[in-house]
């Protein structure tokens, strides 16, 4: 939710602190604010605004002082309205503590009434205060030892936390701590790095190492330590970043949505290089496959709908029953689930509370997990039986796309799989989807090839109120992730059914010149009739269709034709247009893209 950095090297600090908060603004984009250390002693300097990263940079005059160490944090606001007060970091009382949180701090309100009791006053709304404070007096009884501070308040938090905190008496130093919510230590020559995701240091280094849960890391530019809450020294697990700054960077496109829109080919064939014959080894020696007979999808958002898609491909092909569970909602019905049970969570940052707390629901009633996640060593494949990376790269802008492409992917290798292990389906019937897969690169920058008309075409349905989605097979959950896509990006009403569900109620929404997309069934299929019927009910009663199909659909007003795959991969194609109309359609509102408001990439509260 929050991006959070500190830099303590030989440059000057406000460079990267600021780099870095460029390349986290997708985490959190309500306030932004820095703290930055002088001599030992000297007051810290402090600058921090409500709103976008642009309005703390427009606030900053030539005369900020020369340090060499300071943390920065991008903000989504979950305690207090996003001000210039609630915005990070927080002070104590001295103002020679400054600290920085992503994550929600649950006992905040026992925690301020204790410390108000003894003295402290508060400023601001947050649940963040209250650690500042906590750590103020925990700093003292340590004799200064901030990461001894550290280490004794998050004994006492309860929630999730990422926390960096600096002091002005030593100056060199940042003290991070992590539960449940991401850190990465980036390490440099002569300088180091704490940040919520790699891409903050990247154009620095691409050394780094993973923090586990319930670790405190206390760095200089000389030195890192990482400990456990009891202060023991835990060995390092260092690893080189598979990509460099230029993929984090817009490389010429007016959006990162637009590119990585046009990096799905790319994504989709590093996803599928050397898997079309079989998963990796480290997954089929990390899990029993023979003692599954349940699979179980924890997802959200985008994920979820990548989730939909692989229940049809894994029932089919492997004959396991499959259900697809919002992770939010998972763990509080006390779901069935037990040492037979696969739990697959999906997830592009790896980060998802919502997901990482149902997996760990699931893993403690003894479910094999096997995670399908974007990124390296974030939390979720960390805890996870074994994992099938997607390797879509970094994803920045909150709309997901190139990472919903990956996912079904990966969704169709798991079934085939599966499928193979439990002799459902033949070896030739997996080299036959082997080759099927390869040919969608090619056949989804096809589809990118053709989609310019969709620009002015989009641009008609600017001022509509609503648009609906219909699918029919994987063609719903396409439905549906289109549906998400619109309202994100344009704000708009749009609501995803299944075709043969709109007699049941949705049809009383269609009026006249109600835009509907119908998602058609591979030409010539059973299905692609009753859709057909589908969008003759809808055109009867005055919708405009338009229809996104590998043939001709006579009755639509406008039909976006795409080449013809299996019909369960082509949602891997179809969802593509509903991508560029839904990009289309938040410029034509003059809506921003990358950053769509209330929304943050990474939802690391619950
Ligand atoms: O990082 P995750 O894949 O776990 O994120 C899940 C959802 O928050 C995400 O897909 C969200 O729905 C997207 N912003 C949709 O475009």
């Amino acid at each position: 939710m929050c991006g959070i950095v500190g830099y303590t090297g030989k440059s000057s600090a406000l460079s990267p602190v600021l780099e870095g908060l460029r390349r986290l603004e997708y985490r959190g984009y309500d306030s932004a604010g820095i703290a930055l250390t002088l001599k030992p002693g000297a007051p810290l300097w402090v600058e921090k605004r409500a709103g976008k990263l642009e309005n703390l940079e427009g606030s900053l005059t030539p005369d900020v002082p020369k340090s060499h160490s300071g943390i920065g944090h991008t903000r989504w606001a979950t305690h207090g309205g996003p001000t210039d007060t609630n915005a990070h970091p927080h002070l104590d009382n001295e103002g020679k503590l400054a600290l920085i949180h992503n994550g929600i701090i649950e006992n905040y309100v026992e925690l301020r009434a204790a410390l108000e009791a003894k003295g402290h006053t508060f400023k601001s709304e947050t649940d963040t205060e209250s650690v500042v404070h906590l750590l103020s007096d925990a700093r003292k009884a340590h004799n200064g030892d901030l990461a001894a501070a550290m280490r004794d308040i998050c004994q006492e938090l309860r929630g999730s936390f990422t926390l960096l905190a600096i002091h002005s008496d030593d100056p060199e130093r940042i003290v991070g701590a992590r539960r449940n919510s991401p850190l990465v230590v980036g390490v440099g020559d002569g300088e180091n790095f704490l940040a919520s995701d790699v891409a903050a240091f990247i154009a620095h280094t691409k050394r780094a190492l993973e923090l586990g849960q319930d670790e405190v890391v206390d760095i200089t530019p000389s030195s890192i330590t990482i400990t456990d809450l009891l202060g023991n020294i835990l060995p390092h697990n260092e690893y080189e970043i598979s990509w460099d700054a230029s993929a984090a960077e817009r490389g010429g496109y007016t959006h990162f949505m637009l590119k990585e829109i046009y990096e799905q080919p790319k994504a989709i064939l590093d996803t599928l290089i050397g898997r079309t014959a079989g998963l990796d080894a480290s997954i089929t020696s990390a899990l029993n496959f023979e003692a599954v007979s349940k699979v179980v999808i924890i997802a959200c958002g985008t994920a979820y709908h990548a989730g939909l898609v692989g229940k049809y491909a894994i029932e089919k092909w492997a004959g396991i029953p499959v259900d697809v569970e919002y992770a939010s909602e998972y763990r509080y019905r006390d779901p069935s689930v037990d040492g037979s049970t696969l739990v697959i969570p999906i997830s592009q940052s790896g980060e998802t509370m919502d997901t990482l707390m149902a997996m760990r629901y699931a893993k403690t009633h003894g479910a094999q997990v096997f995670s399908v996640c974007n990124t390296n060593g974030s939390t979720i494949p960390r805890e996870s039986d074994a994992v099938l990376y997607t390797h879509a790269g970094p994803e920045i802008a909150v709309a997901s796309t190139k990472a919903f492409a990956t996912q079904l992917i990966a969704m169709y290798l798991v079934g085939l799989h599966l499928g193979l292990a439990r002799g459902v389906i033949t070896p030739e019937f997996v080299t036959q989807m082997g080759d099927e897969l390869s040919e969608l690169p090619a056949k989804v920058e096809q589809v990118l090839e053709t989609v310019e008309p969709l620009r002015e075409l989009t641009r008609k349905f600017k001022d509509s109120s609503s648009m609906l989605f219909l699918g029919r097979h994987v063609g719903f959950p396409t439905a549906l992730e289109g549906a998400l896509k619109l309202k994100e990006l344009a704000y708009m009403h749009a609501e995803g059914f299944p075709g043969g569900e709109l007699k049941h109620g949705p049809i009383a929404l269609i009026d006249q010149g109600t835009p509907v997309i119908a998602i058609m069934p591979a030409a010539g299929s059973l299905l692609a009739e009753k859709m057909a019927s589908n969008v003759q009910e809808v055109k009867a009663r005055g919708a405009v269709v338009i229809a996104i199909s590998d043939g001709p659909v006579p009755a639509a007003d406008h039909v976006i034709r795409i080449p013809s795959a299996h019909e369960f991969l082509q949602p891997v194609l179809s969802v593509v247009p509903l991508q560029v109309i839904a990009y289309e359609m938040a410029l034509a509102r003059g809506n921003d893209v990358d950053q769509p408001r209330n929304l943050a990439k990474s939802v690391t509260v619950e």
